[in-house]
């Protein structure tokens, strides 16, 4: 099985990243898939303009990806903007993507809603998500529940592009959604995202993970009086870090009551730093050797670009596209 999936360096990540995706990236790896994933740059500047900050955040994501497990042996690491081919298929997208799909498509508005400029990239967003995954005939795309639509839309276009060539040049895609952790809650009780500053950071110190998991939002239910584990923010997180028989016990003490919110968010934060312990000092060592990140990038890079660049030779043959060069 193709399995492609990316996480857009707007922001550093977050454990909704974590839970929603790239876990998955990583049991789809350890599963024996064929797995490429990558670092979408050329999305991240539909809401970035500070090009140092495009710079770091990129590095940021490649190396949490390699400490969180993906493995440069097995999956294909790399950049986007290291093949350059997938622009060059969103624009052939754009010739069969209906202005009418294009405007049922809810990210923009959302995110134009929330004060994005609205640039005509940031409406292409999903069209150029589509050529991300269908130029490396990917069968599997692990994601949060947010990016459903857009996996949907880059079906549609495979579909729209093979009816129109008479052939199976693409693949059709399917999301790959885990329901359980589909939507993981914000600090604010909205869904977890970079661009909310409602965010539980995979790769802050514990220190910062204490302070941060204090400001969760409760309502204020009294010490002492019975609370129920369903309605808590906290309790939705505990959930993602603790065993069942834990999150059982807890769930007992929030019914009983005399059990406070200070101690389910200290609790948290306790299982949260050592969940990514071993995650994070492998980020701090791979951090003190940036050449060997950006190795693993240029070497990924070659491996996705022959792979599009065969996509590509189909695809223009497809659509009498012609080339005047080898
Ligand atoms: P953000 O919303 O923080 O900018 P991205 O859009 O870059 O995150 O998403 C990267 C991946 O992480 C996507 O597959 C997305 O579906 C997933 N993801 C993001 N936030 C969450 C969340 N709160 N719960 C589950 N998955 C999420
Ligand atoms: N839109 C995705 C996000 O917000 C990033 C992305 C770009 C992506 N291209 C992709 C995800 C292709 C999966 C497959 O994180």
């Amino acid at each position: 099985m193709r399995v492609l999936s990316g996480t857009q360096p707007s922001g550093r990540l977050h454990i909704g990243n974590y839970f929603g995706a790239i876990r998955q990236y990583i049991r789809l790896q350890d599963d024996g898939n064929e797995c490429f994933y990558f670092i979408p740059n050329y999305h991240a500047l539909t809401s970035m303009t500070d090009s140092a900050e495009l710079e770091r955040i990129t590095r940021h994501v490649a190396t949490a990806y390699l400490a969180l497990g993906a493995d440069p042996d097995r999956s294909v690491l790399f950049c986007q903007s290291d093949v350059p081919e997938v622009t060059e298929l969103c624009w052939i997208l754009n010739c069969v993507c209906p202005v009418s799909l294009m405007d049922k498509a809810t990210s923009y508005k959302d995110k134009v809603a929330r004060g994005l400029p609205a640039s005509v990239g940031l409406f292409d967003y999903p069209v150029l998500q589509a050529a991300d995954i269908l130029i490396y005939d990917s069968n599997l795309v692990p994601v949060g529940a947010d990016q459903k639509q857009h996996i949907e839309i880059a079906r549609d276009l495979a579909g729209k592009f093979n009816r129109r060539a008479g052939d199976d040049v693409l693949v059709l895609p399917e999301p790959y959604i885990v329901p359980e952790v589909a939507v993981v809650p914000g600090i604010d009780g909205q869904k977890m995202s970079k661009s909310y500053d409602n965010t539980l950071e995979i790769f802050a110190t514990d220190k910062q993970t204490t302070k941060t998991c204090a400001r969760i939002v409760t309502d204020s239910t009294p010490l002492d009086e019975p609370k129920d584990p369903e309605a808590c923010n906290v309790f939705a997180l505990l959930k993602l870090f603790a065993d069942d028989d834990e999150i059982d016990a807890i769930a007992a003490q929030y019914r009983a009551g005399g059990f406070g919110y200070g101690q389910a968010k200290k609790r948290l934060a306790e299982l949260m730093n050592a969940f990514f312990a071993d995650a994070r000092a492998k980020y701090a060592e791979l951090d003190k050797h940036p050449d060997t990140v950006r190795d693993i990038l240029a070497d990924g890079g070659r491996k996705a670009r022959r792979v599009a660049q065969d996509t590509m030779h189909r695809v223009r043959a497809a659509c009498g596209i012609l080339r005047h060069e080898p």
